[in-house]
């Protein structure tokens, strides 16, 4: 199985709330089971704060969201899921509990994956009578926008599970790795323990606060790590001998007196008070919310860097947005709008999201070009100006543009935007979009651009092949009995 239809989730804390929100932004429906009489709230909390993450972090198509739906009982939840995702609190008792009920309800064939951060899949699969399905899919939180998952099974998980588990990840934007070995912690939280660890001793010795300590990460190899890790980080350190003259000359440091990783600091009250107190004086009074805000705009920012990095073909976490991106392009691609001779096309429904505003609460001027740049686009989709033509080495470019802004976008606010073709030849596509407030009708902006079919290959403009230009055609037929609109043909400083 490489795709998800129906996800369950139970537990929706911190994690399973993350979780629940990726399955249903990739369009996947999510039955929830967790106790809490608080869970929809919470849950509820976790989806908001991802919609607007996916906002900020793409502008492809997503499929209609997912529905949710919160069961009253366990079986229920995972009786007709096929990826079944276990987040209740890390407690080895309760997750066999939790897992031996999952088992008895679920299909035989479901995937039954667990977020434990450190315990064994060997111990949890220990009473089940199907454990060839179960598998720790660990992930990092926020689920919804960090895309690892730690793939471990236990001695007696399949390897027909770990595949399918691992191909399940991409189209729902995640990547699977898969642990050849169980171990506690599995592979990221070993890394993070150790230096989590050293930090600890690092501030009971009083040599840094929380703060320098954050710093010293944050301005120097946390940079690094997000886009090349650690070996490949130390490779190029070694410079041109790489990394066998790497190994040479910093190796024998290991042996110096440098760490402290085999001891564990006591987290007596004391230090658990000095560690609080420096972490809230480095907080400087932002709330837990206001700093997953800030985390969430960073990740996004990150993500959206590295997915041009590699001159532009994308580069680890960034490639994988992008192959992400470019399915999503595919699916939303394929989709068509009904073709109503008598008016303009209406093709961008969106509303305006917290990244798109300036200090004023308005949406920001690039954001308006942004819009009707995805109109022309789901113009171009609709006359079979997809992904693959473009891949193949043909498209339109936008050679010129005109925009007039006549009212405020607010944040929030939902918004459309409409296209009318002025004219069409077998060169030269002449477009009209207009950006309407939904609910009110009120034009907020136009855009008038000059389309221009090229072979990108070559650099040049070349006429539109028949398929192409017989679409835009009919359309610009059609839009030809149409009142030319206000405003066509202005240029700038022109009197109104
Ligand atoms: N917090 C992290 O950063 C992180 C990261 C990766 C993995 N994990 C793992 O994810 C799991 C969940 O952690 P969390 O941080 O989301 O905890 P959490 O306390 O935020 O959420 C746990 C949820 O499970 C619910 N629950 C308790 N018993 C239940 C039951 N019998 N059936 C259904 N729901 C039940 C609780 O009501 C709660 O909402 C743990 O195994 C943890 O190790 C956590």
């Amino acid at each position: 199985m490489a795709g998800i239809n129906k996800a369950a989730c139970i537990g929706g804390g911190v994690i399973g709330g993350g979780w629940i929100a990726r399955f249903l932004l990739a369009g996947i429906d999510v039955n929830v089971f967790d106790p809490h009489p608080e869970a929809g709230r919470i849950v509820g909390e976790v989806i908001a704060n991802a919609e607007k993450a996916y906002a900020m972090l793409t502008g492809a198509p997503l499929p209609p969201r997912g529905r949710l739906n919160f069961c009253k009982t366990l079986e229920e939840a995972v009786a007709d899921a096929d990826w079944i995702q276990e987040s209740v609190p890390e407690r080895l008792d309760l997750k066999r509990g939790v897992l031996t009920e999952i088992d008895a309800a679920a299909r035989p064939n479901a995937l039954i994956g667990s977020s434990t951060s450190g315990l064994l899949p060997s111990d949890l699969q220990r009473d089940m009578t199907h454990p060839e399905r179960l598998f720790v899919a660990h992930p990092y939180n926020p689920v919804y926008l960090l895309p690892l998952v730690e793939i471990v099974g236990g001695e007696r998980t399949s390897a027909a599970t770990i595949r399918a588990a691992m191909d399940s990840l991409p189209p729902i934007g995640m990547k699977g790795v898969h642990i050849a070995k169980e171990i506690e912690a599995f592979v990221g939280d070993r890394l993070l323990e150790a230096l989590w660890r050293e930090a600890l001793w690092l501030i009971h010795d009083d040599i840094c606060t929380v703060e320098t300590l954050d710093d010293v990460i944050r301005y120097s190899f946390g940079l690094r790590w997000a886009q090349m890790g650690l070996f490949q980080t130390y490779r190029i350190a070694g410079g041109e001998a790489g990394m066998r003259h790497f190994l040479a000359q910093f190796g024998p440091c290991l042996a110096w007196p440098w760490t402290k990783l085999t001891d564990v600091v006591d987290l007596d009250e004391a230090l658990i008070e000095k560690i609080g107190r420096q972490s809230d004086e480095q907080a400087a009074g932002l709330s837990i919310r206001e700093l997953e805000r800030i985390r969430d705009e960073n990740l996004v920012g990150i993500l959206q860097a590295l997915k041009g990095g590699h001159a532009g073909k994308g580069w680890g976490a960034g490639k994988l947005l992008k192959d992400f991106e470019q399915s999503l392009w595919a699916q939303g691609g394929r989709a068509t709008v009904s073709f109503d001779p008598s008016k303009p096309l209406r093709l961008v429904e969106t509303k305006v999201s917290p990244a798109w505003v300036d200090y004023n609460g308005h949406m920001t001027e690039h954001r308006y070009l942004q819009v009707f740049g995805d109109t022309s686009d789901a113009l171009l989709r609709l006359i079979g100006v997809d992904l693959a033509y473009v891949e193949a080495g043909q498209s339109y470019y936008t050679v010129e543009t005109h925009i007039r802004h006549l009212g405020e976008a607010k944040l929030g606010q939902a918004i459309h935007s409409t296209c009318q073709i002025l004219s069409v030849d077998e060169k030269r596509l002449h477009v009209f979009h207009t950006l309407y407030g939904t609910a009110t009708g009120e034009a907020l902006a136009t855009a008038e651009h000059m389309l221009l079919h090229v072979d990108t290959k070559a650099g040049k403009a070349i006429p539109a092949p028949a398929a192409v230009y017989d679409k835009a055609k009919v359309i610009a037929q059609a839009h030809a009995t149409l009142t030319v609109p206000e405003g066509v043909g202005r240029h700038v400083g022109q009197k109104r």
